[in-house]
C-alpha cells in the first residue's frame, strides 16, 4: 500500500478537492484540504470586524484563533476556536476575502507550520492546495499540478454551484480569474507549478480519468 506524501496544487476549479479525495480513498491515504484552513483562518478574521487588507490586524487576529480542519465520519470538519464553519467557509464572503488574508506571512507562517505537524503524523497523506509542492513539503513522495482551461474550470465551479444564468457564469469566472491573478502573483508563496511537478490537465478529462493517472503516478512513485 502507498506509502508517502502526494501533494496537489493548482488554480480554482480544476476539480482538486475531488480529485484530492479520490486519490485519498483508492490509497487508503489521509486527505487534507489546506484551503478550508485559509477559508476558516479569513471567517476568523471576518467575524472579528477586522479588515481583510489590515495585514497587521488580519495576523494578529489569525495568531489567536485556533483553526482546526479534519473529518469524523465522513463529513468535513471546519473549526475556528472550537465552534463549526464547515457550512460558511464556501460562502461567497469568505470566497471575496480569502486571498487578501492568505497573502499575509504570518498566516501562512502558523498555517503551514500546522500543515507540516498534521502531515507528519501520517504514514500516507494526499495534501491540497497552491504551495504544498513548493513550500510546505518540498520532499514529497509525489507531486502533481493540476491545471485546466479556464472555461471549463467556470463551468465546473458553476455546476457544483447550481448556476446555470450566463451573466452569473460569467460573473463567476471572472471571480476565478482575479483570485488567481491574487494567488499567483503574491509575494509570499506564489501560486506555481514547482519543478518536480507533474502537469495535469483536467480539460479534456472526468475526474475518475484524473484520479486514475494520479493513482499511477503514486504507483510508480514509491
Ligand atoms: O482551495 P480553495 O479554493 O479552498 O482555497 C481558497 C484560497 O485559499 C485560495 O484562493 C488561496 O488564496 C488560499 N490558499 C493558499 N494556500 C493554500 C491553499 C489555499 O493561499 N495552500
Amino acid at each position: 500500500s502507498f506509502r508517502g506524501q502526494i501533494t496537489l496544487d493548482g488554480p480554482s476549479g480544476t476539480g482538486k478537492s475531488s480529485v484530492a479525495r479520490g486519490v485519498a480513498a483508492r490509497l487508503g491515504a489521509a486527505y487534507l484540504d489546506t484551503g478550508a484552513m485559509y477559508r476558516a483562518a479569513t471567517v476568523a478574521v471576518l467575524d472579528a470586524a477586522v479588515d481583510p487588507e489590515d495585514a497587521d490586524a488580519v495576523a494578529r487576529t489569525v495568531a489567536a484563533a485556533r483553526i482546526e480542519v479534519g473529518t469524523e465520519a465522513g463529513t468535513e470538519l471546519v473549526l475556528v476556536d472550537g465552534v463549526d464553519v464547515a457550512a460558511r467557509i464556501r460562502g461567497a464572503e469568505v470566497t471575496r476575502n480569502v486571498s487578501a488574508v492568505s497573502a499575509v506571512p504570518a498566516v501562512r507562517r502558523q498555517l503551514v507550520e500546522q500543515q507540516r505537524a498534521l502531515v507528519a503524523a501520517t504514514e500516507a497523506v494526499v495534501v491540497e492546495g497552491r504551495d504544498i509542492g513548493t513550500v510546505v513539503l518540498p520532499d514529497a513522495t509525489l507531486k502533481v499540478y493540476l491545471t485546466a482551461a479556464p472555461e471549463v474550470r467556470a463551468e465546473r465551479r458553476a455546476g457544483q454551484l447550481g448556476i446555470t444564468d450566463p451573466a452569473e457564469v460569467a460573473a463567476l469566472a471572472e471571480d476565478l480569474r482575479r483570485r488567481d491573478e491574487y494567488d499567483s502573483s503574491r509575494a509570499d508563496s506564489p501560486l506555481r507549478p514547482a519543478e518536480d511537478a507533474v502537469v495535469v490537465d483536467s480539460t479534456d478529462l472526468d475526474q475518475q480519468g484524473v484520479v486514475d493517472r494520479i493513482v499511477e503516478l503514486a504507483a510508480s512513485a514509491v
